[in-house]
């Protein structure tokens, strides 16, 4: 009993890791981890919008945990994930990635550091209440729109 319970164990632990070393899918592991890191950013962003417009309560513990989160992920080397010939002008629909963002000129990582001054920001006011929130969410808004406008295809 003891040895079935473990060969089962081993099994689903397989097929896990096989699943896990795929990534799940055919994807460029690239695209993937970028697009699950911009997804994390709007998970977090959307609980603190929800907040301010009065579709939650607002929650101190909550609030400061999604603007925590939203620090953290600025601070992750990103390097692995956004890397020339991984662009929508190499892999087509897959990603909305443009080329702009890899090239000479590129403002990506200045705006990146914009978007993490502001998320320190708002982590310093959000467990000051929904109206110390609004206003330090805008600059974060704002950087996630100066890079999609010029860097991401947008969906029409
Ligand atoms: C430095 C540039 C940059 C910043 C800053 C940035 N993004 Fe993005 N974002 C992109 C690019 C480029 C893509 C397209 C990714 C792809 O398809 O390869 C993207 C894609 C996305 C997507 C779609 C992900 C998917 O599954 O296709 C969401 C959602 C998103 N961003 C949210 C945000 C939010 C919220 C912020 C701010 C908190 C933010 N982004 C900040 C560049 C940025």
């Amino acid at each position: 009993m003891k040895f079935l319970l473990t060969l089962a164990l081993s099994a689903t632990i397989a097929a896990t890791a096989s699943t896990a070393f795929a990534g799940g899918h055919d994807g460029n592991p690239a695209v993937t981890a970028r697009k699950a890191h911009m997804q994390i950013y709007q998970h977090n962003l959307t609980i603190l919008g929800n907040m301010v417009r009065g579709n939650a309560d607002y929650d101190a513990a909550a609030a400061q945990a999604a603007a925590d989160n939203m620090v953290i992920l600025t601070t992750l080397n990103q390097s692995t994930y956004w890397i020339p010939g991984t662009t929508n002008a190499e892999l087509g629909d897959e990603t909305r990635t443009l080329p702009a963002i890899f090239e000479s000129g590129s403002t990506a990582r200045e705006i990146g550091g914009q978007l993490a001054a502001a998320t320190v920001a708002l982590a310093a006011v959000a467990s000051d209440g929904v109206e110390a929130i609004g206003p330090a969410l805008g600059p974060v808004g704002a950087s996630c729109t100066a890079c999609h406008r010029p860097y991401r295809i947008s969906r029409n």
